[in-house]
C-alpha cells in the first residue's frame, strides 16, 4: 500500500506538470521532440535502453522537479533528539516540515527562479538525488524516497513515449497564457483544473 500511495500520485503529478510546462514553452517541447526523433526514428516505442540518450528530456524533467516537486513539503518528520540549526533550538519530538518547493525557487540559489528553463542545468552539476540541498524533490538522507530510480525511469519512459507518439496542441481558441498553474491543496500537489490537450499522431 505504501508503494501504491507514494509512487502513483507523485509520478502522475510529475507527468502532468511537465506536460503543462512543455505546452507553455514550445521551444522546449520542440527540442525534446527533435531529440526523440533523432534517437527513435522508425521505432514503434521508446524503450528503457533508449533513455540514457535523451539528455534534453532529462534537463526538462529536472526543471519540472524544481518548479513542481510533487511533494513540496516532503513528508512530515519528527526530530529524534534536540538540535540547534542556525541558532534556533529545536527540541526533540518536534514536527518538521521542509519546504522543498520554496528552496527550489530561492533567488539566492536560482537565477530567474520562476521561469521554466531546462537549459539552466546544461552547465550545472546540481541534481535531484539528495546531494544538492537546493533541489530535493525526493528528500535527503536515509528517509529520502526509496523509489527514486524506479520513478525517474517510469516518468521518463512515459513522457518520452507521449512525445514520440503525438504532437500536442491546445484546444481551439485557448492560448498558452490561458493555461493556469493553479495547484490543488494536498500532500501531493496536482494541477487544480485538468490539463486538456489535443493529441495528433506523429509520423514515426
Ligand atoms: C516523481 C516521483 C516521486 C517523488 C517526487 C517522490 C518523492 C518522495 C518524497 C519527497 C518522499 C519523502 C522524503 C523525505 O521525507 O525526506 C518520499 C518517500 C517515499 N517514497 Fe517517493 N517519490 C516518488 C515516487 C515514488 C515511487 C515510484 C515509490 C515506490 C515505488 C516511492 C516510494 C516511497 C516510499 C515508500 C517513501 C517513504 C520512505 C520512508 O518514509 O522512509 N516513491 N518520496
Amino acid at each position: 500500500m505504501d508503494i501504491f500511495i507514494a509512487g502513483t500520485d507523485t509520478s502522475a503529478a510529475t507527468i502532468v506538470w511537465t506536460m503543462v510546462e512543455l505546452i507553455k514553452n514550445p521551444e522546449a517541447m520542440k527540442k525534446a521532440q527533435d531529440e526523440i526523433t533523432e534517437i527513435a526514428w522508425g521505432k514503434e516505442n521508446i524503450e528503457e535502453s533508449d533513455l540514457p540518450k535523451l539528455s534534453y528530456l532529462k534537463l526538462v524533467l529536472k526543471e519540472s522537479f524544481r518548479l513542481h516537486p510533487p511533494a513540496p513539503l516532503l513528508i512530515p518528520r519528527e526530530t529524534t533528539r534536540a538540535c540547534t540549526i542556525n541558532g534556533y533550538e529545536i527540541p526533540a519530538k518536534t514536527r518538521i516540515l521542509i519546504n522543498a518547493r520554496t528552496i527550489a525557487r530561492d533567488p539566492f540559489y536560482w537565477k530567474d527562479p520562476d521561469s521554466f528553463k531546462p537549459e539552466r542545468f546544461f552547465y550545472s552539476s546540481v541534481d535531484f538525488r539528495g546531494h544538492d540541498y537546493e533541489l530535493i524533490p525526493f528528500g535527503i538522507g536515509r528517509r529520502s524516497c526509496p523509489g527514486i530510480n524506479f520513478s525517474v525511469l517510469t516518468v521518463e519512459l512515459a513522457l518520452a513515449n507521449l512525445l514520440h507518439y503525438f504532437d500536442w496542441k491546445l484546444p481551439h481558441g485557448i492560448t498558452r497564457d490561458d493555461v493556469d498553474m493553479v495547484e490543488a491543496v494536498g500532500l501531493t500537489v496536482h494541477k487544480k483544473t485538468p490539463l486538456l490537450l489535443i493529441a495528433t499522431p506523429r509520423p514515426r
